[in-house]
């Protein structure tokens, strides 16, 4: 049930603005009661409806969009990344890593996506900020069939993990006849039998600088995502100067106490993952890393620059590596945080495994982050503006494909983005598919939504629901045929539209 309820921004859906701003809570209000002010705020609105609220017809469902998949399994973060190999992370993206966009890079082998960077405070506590900030559906997660957990780079491992021969359909061309082709017709059937179905996962990152806030943030969203993530890398000066992001990276015991105390408010189990970025001085690192992890900190994602590099600057993939071992060197994962020594493995009754770790920076293409999960030990690998200029690209794609650009406008003008971000976010995904620069010009400067529709229209680019299917729902056989169910009864799981934070807790009953 707690999958089946979203959001989508209050703003687009029209809820009058002055009422967002009644709800600001008093700071004098301790926690619970803030939160239940809240919660008993929305129960009363009367434009709220439940979770059986009609679907509204200017949120129509993508056709054939599959909204939830009973025979996925689902896990955390930091299960699905102990759990499975070959993991894919969507960056945290100010602006970017929305609803439409997280949904369109799931349907490409994009495991685990992350919401843009949200302020804690602000969160927990205006209405308006949890309505603009968060959103999410029944749909925005992907399905995928993946391998049980091996180290990539384990020789035992190395015949099963040559990630694009188990997903390639053309044979290497030494065994193209006789017994070798037989045999690796049967390699591939044997692996195929070993994935298993998983859902994909939902990270909200915040900023913040105090536990509190952070906790509060992580209580309200916690029951609609998957984990939530502490940013301790936002190289901003605005950020710096508020405390937030990079200033982090020097306050291992801020981090501790922030990671305690979602850990004590959402329970043992509940992800709590950092975001770091590596420190010149690897000593502070290592502290970062120590305090985080012992504090029960459950997935490590290290972006492998310093405060001080630009994006433009090579990624240093020892600096990651050195975070990973130091992570590693923490020990076993126990309810309560990291603790050194095997006999801590079972002191839980045997459930956690190291933390993993998560590589990011310049991961451009599939290779690169089979590499990054060699090279650095890393469980997952994590692209932000490589995914930007091709949300294919963990499904081997070169380019971004042709009906990935339309899924993407279906999807963002059906569920609302504004249509200067559709467009920036196209003109990444199209920028070197572009003929000239003249046309990247033409394009940039497109003026309104009917202009850039027409635009992809010219380039058969547009979306149609007679030509495609949601990518998911090819794969998978999904679709209302499936599940027996007529045409106008659409997916039948969950209402047919986007949630509010707020709506989504009225459906709920808080
Ligand atoms: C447009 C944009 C917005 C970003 N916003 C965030 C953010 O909200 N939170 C965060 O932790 N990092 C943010 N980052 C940093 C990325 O998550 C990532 O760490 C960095 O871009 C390096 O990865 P890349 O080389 O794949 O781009 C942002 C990066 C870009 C390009």
């Amino acid at each position: 049930m707690r999958y089946l309820t979203r959001e989508i921004s209050g703003i687009l859906r029209g809820i009058s603005f002055s009422f967002l701003f009644v709800f600001e809570e008093s700071s004098r209000a301790t926690t619970s009661e803030r939160i239940s002010i809240i919660t008993a705020q929305i129960r009363t609105t009367p434009e709220m409806p439940g979770l059986d609220g009609m679907a509204s017809a200017s949120y129509p469902p993508i056709e054939s969009c599959p909204s939830y998949d009973p025979e996925a399994i689902q896990l955390p973060p930091h299960l699905l990344l102990d759990a499975f190999h070959g993991l894919n992370v969507c960056a945290p993206m100010v602006r970017y890593s929305k609803l439409a966009f997280r949904t369109l890079v799931s349907r490409y082998e994009t495991h685990i996506t992350m919401t843009p960077m949200i302020l804690a405070k602000e969160f927990s506590r205006t209405e308006a900020a949890r309505n603009s900030e968060f959103s999410t559906n029944q749909y925005e997660r992907g399905t995928y069939e993946l391998l049980p957990g091996v180290a990539e780079g384990s020789e035992s491992a190395s015949r099963r993990l040559s990630e694009k021969d188990v997903s390639s359909s053309e044979l290497p061309s030494e065994l193209t006849n006789g017994e070798a082709h037989r045999e690796a017709q049967a390699e591939r059937r044997r692996i195929a039998k070993q994935k298993v179905r998983v859902r994909g996962a939902l990270v909200a990152q915040f900023a913040s600088s105090e536990p509190e806030p952070f906790a509060d943030a992580s209580e309200l969203v916690g029951r609609f995502v998957d984990g939530v993530d502490l940013n301790c890398g936002c190289p901003q000066p605005w950020a710096y100067e508020e405390l937030l992001g990079s200033y982090l990276l020097r306050q291992p015991e801020t981090v501790r106490d922030m990671v305690r105390a979602v850990k004590a408010r959402m329970g043992s189990d509940f992800c709590v993952s950092v975001k770091i970025r590596i420190d010149p001085d690897l000593r502070l690192t290592d502290a970062l890393v120590r305090n985080a992890l012992h504090a029960g900190a459950s997935v490590l994602q290290v972006h492998g620059r310093t405060r001080w590099q630009s994006s433009s600057e090579p990624v240093d993939l020892d600096g990651i590596k050195f975070a990973v071992d130091a992570a590693n060197s923490c020990g076993f994962r126990t309810s309560w945080g990291s603790k050194g020594g095997a006999a801590a493995r079972f002191a839980d009754g045997g459930s956690g495994g190291l933390v993993p770790c998560v590589a990011n920076g310049d991961v451009w293409t599939l290779d690169d982050a089979i590499l990054y999960r060699k090279t650095t030990g890393c469980k997952g690998a994590m692209s932000a503006r490589g995914l930007l200029a091709n949300p294919a690209l963990f499904s081997g794609y070169e380019q971004t494909p042709p009906e990935a650009v339309g899924f993407f406008h279906r999807v963002a003008t059906t569920w609302g983005l504004h249509t200067g971000l559709i467009q920036r976010h196209l003109a990444y995904m199209l920028e070197g598919q572009f003929q000239s620069r003249a046309e990247a010009i033409h394009f940039n400067s497109l003026s309104g939504g009917a202009a850039m529709t027409d635009y992809l229209a010219e380039q058969g680019l547009l979306w149609s629901a007679d030509k495609h299917a949601d990518p998911l729902a090819s794969r998978f056989g999904f679709g209302t045929e499936r599940r027996g169910l007529k045409k106008s009864e659409g997916e039948g799981v969950g209402p047919q539209r986007c949630w509010s934070l707020s709506e989504s807790l009225a459906g709920v009953g808080l």
